[in-house]
């Protein structure tokens, strides 16, 4: 889809800013590391596609997915009605909560924020591909332990950012944890349910 919204003086456009904001505040520090590199050609590709939907191809947990899609449509949006992925969630849609946050590439970006056809042949993983042979990741059993669940709405998203965490960094200190979940937010209050959590999952992983 052509992009008509560049501004002039500062060069950024609507796209670049959307591509940009798709990453949570853990994801933030992978935009130079290439989360999207390579996109500024896949968009010369894509400028002619568009408005109506187009068929593409998207690897979600390790199988290749087919997807017909209109190129405005989120990632966020893609995973849940295109492909009834609905663990992913959507709660502000706008990039503040944290809610529908995934991985690309083992980066948690926010869904909401970021293009489905952005995603070109990256992996993306949702909390759906956290379970391995039918058994629940640490971090899912320990939210399950520690009751760090009420409404429910965010904590896909927490699981998703602290998963990502005990990944890189298997033995965290409580303001790691914090650290990692700063952009997810939780209406309910479970903070210390889900910090506790963490911690219980951390040892059990090792
Ligand atoms: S729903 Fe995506 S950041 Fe809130
Ligand atoms: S459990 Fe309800 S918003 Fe977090």
């Amino acid at each position: 889809m052509e992009d008509k919204h560049i501004t002039p003086k500062s060069g950024i456009t609507r796209r670049g800013f959307i591509k940009g904001a798709g990453l949570t505040t853990v994801g933030s520090v992978a935009l130079q590391s290439g989360v999207f590199a390579g996109t500024e050609k896949t968009e010369e590709v894509k400028k002619d596609l568009g408005p109506d939907a187009v068929n593409i191809t998207m690897n979600v947990n390790g199988k290749i997915r087919k997807l017909n899609i209109e190129p405005r449509a989120t990632l966020a949006k893609a995973l849940r009605e295109d492909l009834q992925l609905t663990g992913t969630k959507i709660v502000c849609d706008r990039g503040s909560c944290s809610a529908c946050t995934v991985w690309i590439d083992n980066t948690p970006v926010n869904a909401c924020m970021t293009f489905a056809m952005d995603v070109g042949d990256k992996e993306v993983t949702t909390i759906e591909g956290l379970a391995k042979n039918g058994k629940l990741h640490p971090i899912q059993q320990a939210f399950i332990d520690h009751d760090a669940s009420q409404c429910g709405y965010c904590t896909p998203g927490m699981i998703m950012s602290t998963a990502h965490l005990l990944s890189r960094n298997p033995n965290p200190t409580i303001e790691e944890v914090k650290h990692a979940t700063r952009g997810n937010y939780c209406r309910c209050g479970t903070y210390p349910h889900v910090f506790e959590a963490t911690l219980s999952a951390a040892k059990k992983m090792k």
